[in-house]
C-alpha cells in the first residue's frame, strides 16, 4: 500500500547498512547464553503488534500484513480473543483461516505468536454450560458479553480450554511461523469464584497444606473469636475482613487456582509443541498483586507483560519498577507483549503520549531488559468496547500519525539488534518484593497513608539514581551477586527466610530493612519476637514500638536531617557495637529522641534497619550512604536529573541506553569517548531533546 511503503522509506532514508557493533570492556559478569526472549532465526530485538486477523475480510489481511512489514514489525501476536471463530459450535474446530492467516504473516516475514483464547469463552459454550461463569462475592454469575468471564475453578472450563488449547497446538504446535504461545490473557485479573465448587476445592488444598485441623487452628489462632474449625467444610472462603491467615490462605489458593488453571494448558500445549516454541503469559507488572508471580511464571519460557501509563506521561521509576519487576520474576530478559500506541481507552484521561514519547518509552523497555515491543492494536474492532483505543491504523485501514514513529522505532530495534544479542541487565543492587507481604501490609496498613508503592518507589528512585541499574527480585533467591540489597517492606520473615538473609549478610552483603519488617511469619500470623524477628540478634537492635503518624517529625543523626512521616518505629539497641544513624526529634513523648535508624557490621557484611517512612531527603541521603558503605558507583557516570542511563552487559561488554526524560533539551559529557550507534559516530557528548534517545557503546581499541 502506497501509504505504507511512504513510511518505510522515510525510515530506511536514516538507517541503512548497519553491522552489528561487537562491545568490548565489561564492568560486571553477566552469562554469554542467549536469552530465552530472543528467538534462534530471529532478531534479538523485535517489534511487533496484536492484530485479530478475525475481524476483518480475508481481502484485507495482505494490505495490514504488508503495511506491518513495511513499517519493519517482524512479530503479531493474535489469536487470543477468537475461540468463537476457531471453535463455533461445540467439538468442531475451524482452523483453516488462522492458518491462512499464520501463511501470509510468513510472506511478509512475521513470526506469529498464538494466544490460547481462554480469557474470552464463547456464548454457545457459556449458554450450555453455565458452571463455567465466574460467580461474584455477592452470589451474582458473570454474564456473557465481557470477558475474563470464566470461572478459574470450574473443572467443566478447565477441560474445554484444556480442548481448544490442546487442538491448537496440535494444528500448530509444529508450525514453523509459530514462535511461541501466550497462554489465556492476564489470567482474569486475577478473579475467583465465590461458589460451593471454590470452596470445595479451597477446603482441599488446605486439607493437603495444613494435614490436621489442630495445625491449621494453632496457625490461625482461631481460639479468637470462636473460629475455632472442627471439620474442614467449616471453613468459609473470606469476604472482606477475615482472619489474616485464613485471608493469606485464601490468596495462597489464589494464586494455586490460576497457576493450575495455567498448567491444564501447558499440559494441553506442550506434548504437541516443538520444544523451540516458548510459553508465556501476559502479566500487567508490579502492581498487579492479586496472584503471587514468582510462583504462576516459574513454568514460563519468559515473562511477558503489558505496559501502559493510561493517563499522564511515562514516569520512568514507576515503569522501571514494573520492568525490573517483571524481568526479576524469573531472573531473565522480558517481553513486552502489549504496549501503549499513543493512548488507551480505559483511565481517567485517556491523554496521548507526547511525539516521541512512544519512542522513548520503547528504548526505555529495551534498557530494562525487554526483546520485543508489541503493540496493541494495529487497527481495532469496528464495534466492541474498545472501539476508540488508540492504534497504529485508523478505523479507514490508513496509517495513524504515530505509525512512522513506531516504523522508526523498529527500524532501529532491527539496526541495532546484533548489539543487544545475549546482554542482559547485571546490577549491583537490588530491592526485594514478596507478594505475601504486600498482602499483610494491606490488609492491615494501620494508616490509610501507608502507601507502599510510595515507599518502594522512594527507594527504587534514589539508588537507582546512584547506581544507574536495579534489579528486584525475591527474597528468596541467591542474592550474592548484590553488594547492597534493600527490603523496603518484608514484612513476613519466617525462620528459613531469616537464615537465608543474615548468611547473605555474613557473606559480604549489605542488607537494609525498612518499616514493618520482620513482624510475621508464613501464616501471617505475629512472630513472638521484637521486629525485625529472628533477623534482631543480628542487628543488635529491636523495635519497641511503632506508631501511625499524625504529622511529619523531625529526625537527624550522622545519616542526615529531615522528617519521618505515616509511619515510626523506635528502636534500641541490644549490642555495643551496634550504631544509631537517625533519631527522632521531638514528637509524641514516646518516639523523643529514639533511634530510626540502627546499623550493624556482621561477619563480612552488614544489617541496617531503617524504622520510619523517611521523607525523599532523607531516603536520598541513606541511599548515599548505603551505596558508599557498599562500595556502589553508577554504571555510566554522573548525569543530569532528568536523564535515564540504563546498561545492558553480555559476554562481550556493555551498551547503554540513554533517554531524557526531563522537559529540556540536555547535553550529555560521556565518561569517556563512545560510540553513539543510532547515528554512527564516535563523541564525548551527545545532545539530547526531550525523548531523545542515545545507544551508546565503548569504542574498540584493537
Ligand atoms: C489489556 C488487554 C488487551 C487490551 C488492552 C487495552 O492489556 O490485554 O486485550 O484490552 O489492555 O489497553
Amino acid at each position: 500500500m502506497a501509504c505504507g511503503h511512504a513510511v518505510r522509506f522515510l525510515v530506511t532514508a536514516v538507517l541503512i547498512f548497519w553491522a552489528p557493533v561487537f562491545l568490548e570492556g565489561s564492568s560486571a559478569d553477566a552469562p554469554a547464553q542467549t536469552p530465552p526472549t530472543q528467538l534462534p532465526g530471529h532478531n534479538a530485538l523485535l517489534m511487533g503488534t496484536d492484530w485479530y486477523p478475525e475481524q476483518w475480510p480475508e481481502e484485507r489481511w495482505e494490505t495490514d500484513l504488508r503495511m506491518m512489514e513495511d513499517a519493519h514489525l517482524n512479530v503479531a501476536r493474535i489469536a487470543e480473543f477468537a475461540w468463537s471463530k476457531m471453535e463455533p459450535g461445540e467439538g468442531y474446530f475451524q482452523f483453516d483461516w488462522l492458518e491462512r492467516a499464520i501463511r501470509q504473516a510468513e510472506k511478509h516475514h512475521i513470526a506469529i505468536v498464538l494466544g490460547t483464547p481462554t480469557a474470552a469463552p464463547p456464548a454457545w459454550l457459556t449458554q450450555k454450560y453455565p458452571e463455567t461463569l465466574r460467580v461474584d462475592e455477592n452470589g451474582k454469575r458473570a454474564l456473557h458479553g465481557n470477558r475474563a468471564h470464566g470461572s478459574v475453578t470450574s473443572l467443566k472450563y478447565k477441560e474445554l480450554c484444556h480442548r481448544i488449547a490442546e487442538e491448537m497446538a496440535k494444528r500448530f504446535g509444529h508450525d514453523a511461523n509459530v514462535v511461541g504461545w501466550q497462554i489465556d490473557n492476564e489470567y482474569g485479573y486475577g478473579m475467583m469464584s465465590y461458589n460451593d465448587e471454590a470452596r470445595r476445592q479451597f477446603q482441599e488444598w488446605l486439607k493437603a497444606k495444613y494435614k490436621t485441623l489442630n495445625a491449621l487452628n494453632e496457625r490461625w489462632t482461631t481460639t479468637y473469636w470462636s473460629q475455632t474449625y472442627d471439620n474442614w467444610g467449616e471453613i468459609p472462603i473470606p469476604v472482606g475482613e477475615n482472619n489474616p491467615g485464613l485471608m493469606l490462605a485464601w490468596q495462597q489458593f489464589t494464586t494455586y487456582a490460576w497457576t493450575g488453571y495455567q498448567h491444564n494448558q501447558i499440559d494441553a500445549i506442550r506434548p504437541h509443541a516443538d520444544p523451540r516454541q516458548f510459553l508465556t503469559g501476559n502479566f500487567m507488572g508490579y502492581g498487579f498483586d492479586p496472584i503471587d508471580h514468582f510462583v504462576i511464571t516459574k513454568p514460563l519460557t519468559f515473562v511477558a507483560w503489558d505496559d501502559y501509563v493510561g493517563t499522564g506521561h511515562l514516569d520512568p521509576d514507576a515503569n522501571g519498577i514494573s520492568h525490573d519487576a517483571m524481568r526479576g520474576l524469573k531472573r531473565e530478559n522480558i517481553w513486552i507483549i502489549e504496549t501503549q500506541p499513543g493512548f488507551v481507552n480505559w483511565s481517567p484521561l485517556n491523554n496521548s503520549l507526547d511525539k516521541g514519547e512512544v519512542r522513548a518509552m520503547a528504548w526505555h523497555d529495551v534498557g530494562h531488559g525487554a526483546d520485543e515491543v508489541s503493540y496493541w492494536q494495529w487497527r481495532s474492532a469496528l464495534n466492541g468496547q474498545e472501539e476508540i483505543h488508540g492504534t497504529l491504523v485508523g478505523p479507514d485501514g490508513k496509517p495513524e500519525p504515530l505509525l512512522p514513529e513506531v516504523a522508526q522505532t523498529a527500524n532501529e530495534f532491527s539496526a541495532l539488534q546484533g548489539t543487544f544479542r545475549d546482554t542482559r541487565v547485571v546490577s549491583e543492587v537490588a530491592l526485594l518484593q514478596d507478594y505475601e507481604s504486600r498482602w499483610a501490609i494491606n490488609w492491615q496498613k494501620h494508616t490509610e497513608k501507608y502507601d507502599q508503592f510510595a515507599i518502594f518507589k522512594s527507594y527504587y528512585h534514589a539508588l537507582r539514581k546512584i547506581s544507574q541499574s536495579m534489579d528486584i527480585v525475591s527474597p528468596d533467591v541467591a542474592l550474592d551477586q548484590y553488594k547492597l540489597v534493600v527490603a523496603p517492606d518484608l514484612c513476613l520473615i519466617p525462620k528459613e527466610r531469616a537464615q537465608h538473609l543474615e548468611e547473605y549478610v555474613k557473606n559480604g552483603g549489605h542488607l537494609v530493612l525498612g518499616p514493618r519488617s520482620g513482624l510475621k511469619d508464613e501464616f501471617d500470623a505475629l512472630l513472638p519476637i521484637r521486629q525485625p524477628g529472628y533477623l534482631a540478634e543480628a542487628l543488635g537492635g529491636q523495635v519497641e514500638q511503632y506508631y501511625a503518624l499524625e504529622k511529619a517529625i523531625p529526625a537527624s543523626g550522622p545519616l542526615g536531617s529531615g522528617e519521618v512521616s505515616v509511619w515510626a518505629e523506635f528502636l534500641t539497641t541490644t549490642s555495643p557495637d551496634a550504631e544509631v544513624l537517625l533519631r527522632y526529634g521531638k514528637s509524641n513523648g514516646w518516639l523523643d529522641g529514639q533511634a530510626a535508624v540502627v546499623t550493624r557490621k556482621v561477619g563480612r557484611g552488614q544489617i541496617t534497619y531503617i524504622g520510619g517512612m523517611l521523607s525523599n531527603d532523607l531516603v536520598a541521603a541513606a541511599a548515599q550512604w548505603m551505596a558508599k558503605s557498599s562500595g556502589i558507583s553508577p554504571v555510566f557516570g554522573p548525569v543530569a536529573d532528568g536523564i535515564e542511563v540504563s546498561r545492558r552487559t553480555g559476554g562481550n561488554g556493555s551498551v547503554f541506553v540513554l533517554i531524557n526524560f526531563g522537559g529540556e533539551k540536555q547535553s550529555v559529557a560521556l565518561p569517556r569517548t563512545m560510540q553513539s550507534l543510532l547515528d554512527q559516530h564516535e563523541t564525548k557528548q551527545v545532545e539530547l531533546p526531550q525523548y531523545g534517545v542515545a545507544v551508546l557503546a565503548d569504542v574498540k581499541t584493537k
